[in-house]
């Protein structure tokens, strides 16, 4: 077999069958296959495509190339999320403890924020002491004790995909659906649960900017996941502006904590609680209805925050930062926008939000890039909100007052208003199952 021959087969639209394409991610991941070929070849997927056989065997050469986790020695049906990402995302922060409130276990993997969007990682980090980094056998331990823990990716899991990921990164092929499924659906399947729930985000804010490309991507997804039979389920959320009104890791950590304690900004309960109920959904907790009310009912029993505390505890992390969060949550410098002129809140452009939190000192460019855990935005004004002249719009926090001046003209620019009062978007925009796309 010849790399070449692959390339020129997928760049003339043909087919490639399983041992093509096993072939090129094995001798890619073993260094046989040049960046140069590779690049080559995914333009070729990205131009062309793959049908769903092709985008199964490639999420199963990625998958194979591997370590898999076995959760096997857990009992219970697990589930796990995923976020394709977005700006001011923290569900999984409350997602987590409430699936396990109510009795199913989360054994959860995630990742670190790179450029504009956040990662659960950094987001537990900035908590003081947690660990992220627990061993399997510590992590299997929390998750049959408590029911949940949220670590970074630990292994050798699914190699080829961070070889071919950074490669993507540098050559524009990241946007490619069966790139992204397959890249997706590997590390998930390999993660080892049960049920898979996939947060599939759309609008200005994600990588999928319409809802048909987000249908589209979810669609795959689900199809691989069946192939490898795990139950998937994809929910389309609304990612055009920021989720919630925390922008920047421990102000996250602390929205998401009112959130589980009962309060919080609708948007983002509104979200974490069908994102969690869709889970106990999966893991036969009941009908949707049914499973909505439970996770209702553990954010009011208190019995949500209860498990996070838990879980923090268990991961080395230090509680009594909770208690004085306003003070020791936040960097010394808070910096006001004040509105010019009134209006209605009409739209606030997530991506220039996250860029904006990036001057604050909220994200890395490059993966060695350190981060301030306490800097970033709260937005004070949200889609819909009246604005008199002389209202404060967001408050920036950083180390420097000179990194606000920087972010506020663009945080000005993200915020628009209008004369007239606009129809806030809905945030849940559809559910993609094997049986079928659902539209809201
Ligand atoms: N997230 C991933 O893990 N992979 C992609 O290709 C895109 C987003």
């Amino acid at each position: 077999m010849r790399v070449y021959d692959i390339i020129e087969k997928k760049r003339d639209n043909k087919n490639l069958n399983e041992e093509e394409i096993k072939y090129i991610i094995k001798e890619y991941v073993s260094g046989k296959i040049p960046d140069y070929q590779m690049s080559a070849f995914l333009m070729a997927v990205y131009f062309n495509g793959m049908n769903e056989e092709e985008c199964f065997n490639f999420a199963k050469s990625m998958l194979n190339s591997g370590e898999k986790m076995d959760l096997t020695s857990i009992p219970g049906i697990k589930v796990d999320k995923h976020s394709t990402g977005g700006v001011g995302d923290k569900t999984t922060l409350i997602v987590v403890p409430i699936v396990a409130a109510c009795g199913v276990k989360v054994a959860k993997m995630s990742g670190r924020g790179l450029g504009y969007t956040g990662g659960t990682v950094d987001k537990l980090e900035s908590i003081p002491g947690v660990n992220v980094s627990l061993s399997m056998e510590k992590f299997f331990e929390i998750v049959k004790s408590i029911g949940c823990s949220v670590v970074s990716q630990t292994g050798n899991l699914v190699p080829a995909d961070k070889k071919i990921y950074a490669l993507r990164d540098v050559t524009a092929t990241v946007e490619s659906k069966p790139l992204v499924a397959s890249s997706i659906m590997s590390k998930k399947i390999a993660s080892g649960a049960d049920c898979i729930l996939l947060d599939v985000k759309t609008g200005k804010g994600a990588f999928m900017k319409t809802l048909d490309d987000a249908v589209e991507l979810s669609k795959i997804m689900v199809k691989i996941g069946k192939n490898f039979g795990r139950k998937v389920m994809a929910v389309i959320t609304d990612m055009n502006s920021p989720l919630g009104n925390a922008v920047g890791n421990s102000l996250e950590v602390w929205e998401s904590c009112e959130v589980l304690k009962g309060g919080g900004p609708e948007d983002l309960k509104k979200v974490s609680v069908y994102l969690a109920a869709n889970m106990l959904y999966m893991a036969e907790k009941g009908t949707l209805e049914d499973c909505i009310t439970l996770a209702n009912e553990v954010i009011n029993n208190g019995k949500a925050y209860e498990k996070f505390k838990e879980m923090i505890s268990a991961q080395g992390g230090d509680l009594s930062s909770f208690d004085n969060f306003e003070t020791l949550g936040k960097d010394d410098v808070c910096y006001e926008i004040i509105s010019e002129k009134e209006g209605y809140v009409s739209s606030i452009d997530a991506e220039k939000l996250g860029k904006a939190s990036m001057i604050l000192g909220v994200g890395r460019l490059k993966k060695e890039d350190s981060i301030d855990y306490k800097a970033g935005i709260i937005l004070y004004k949200k889609i819909g909100d009246k604005v008199e002249k002389g209202d404060v719009l967001a408050a920036l926090y950083s180390s420097k007052t000179e990194k606000c001046k920087c972010a506020e003209e663009i945080i000005k620019e993200a915020v628009v208003l209008s004369h007239e009062k606009v129809k806030v978007a809905p945030l849940i925009h559809a559910k993609v199952t094997d049986q079928g796309v659902e539209k809201f």
